[in-house]
């Protein structure tokens, strides 16, 4: 599929449905992880392997934001992904990034939120792809990264009510997915980096509504072991 055509598909309503149901998700989840609550007017957020710029375009339809990295290797969506920001917010403030998550070209602490959506798959090598995102966070920011369609109950609404909605293409996609290389991790490397990092993390893994990792950048309190 090219880009032209990955736009016009992102752009149907019922995909910006599920965007728009995947950020809610995102947030809610997020703001569990949370001290504070995420300041959008005062965030900077990077989305990663933006594409057209689904996910920031629902992030910007919920939201007034400070600012917006757009990043890809594919430098063809970046101008796509902003003009589509742009219809949301004119003056919305973007940054176009011709970049790969292994070595993302910015220096440290920068994001309060790092989101990334259909991308994780792809990227050859998960720790340092991860590393890259924790370097790139400011103290506290938080990270979103994983795929998926939306929740269960978003699925089985937009099966009843979407009426281009095909569940044999979505199998034939799904089908189509297994096929293409995935450099992911069983959860428990990932576990494992948390870990080591010692900060807040959740991992949710649902069958249907993807598969999602989160966490903070705040080290966390070590408790005293009484005795
Ligand atoms: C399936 S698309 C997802 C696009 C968008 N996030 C969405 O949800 O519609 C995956 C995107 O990840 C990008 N990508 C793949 N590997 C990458 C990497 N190493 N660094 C940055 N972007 C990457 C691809 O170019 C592509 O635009």
């Amino acid at each position: 599929m090219d880009y032209k055509q990955f736009d016009a598909q992102s752009q149907s309503v019922w995909n910006a449905n599920m965007y728009d149901d995947i950020c809610k998700t995102a947030l809610s989840r997020c703001s569990l992880l949370q001290q504070a609550n995420l300041d959008f007017s005062r965030a900077s957020i990077l989305d990663i392997g933006c594409g057209p710029g689904g996910i920031s375009q629902a992030l910007l339809r919920r939201n007034k934001i400070r600012e917006i990295a757009l990043m890809d290797l594919r430098v063809e969506g970046l101008q796509i992904a902003a003009d589509n920001l742009r219809k949301i917010d004119k003056d919305q403030k973007l940054f176009l990034i011709d970049g790969d998550v292994h070595h993302i070209p910015l220096t440290d602490n920068l994001f309060s939120l790092v989101i990334s959506r259909g991308s994780q798959r792809f990227w050859i090598d998960q720790y340092r792809a991860f590393q890259e995102i924790h370097r790139v966070l400011e103290p506290d920011g938080i990270a979103y990264i994983g795929g998926g369609r939306g929740s269960s109950t978003f699925q089985k609404h937009r099966e009843l009510n979407d009426p281009d909605w095909n569940p044999e293409s979505f199998r034939r996609d799904r089908h189509f997915l297994k096929h293409l290389p995935s450099y992911l991790l069983p959860d428990e490397a990932y576990q494992a980096l948390f870990q080591e990092w010692n900060v807040p993390w959740a991992i949710y893994s649902n069958e249907g509504d993807g598969h999602w990792f989160c966490w903070q950048k705040r080290v966390l309190e070590k408790i005293p072991i009484p005795g």
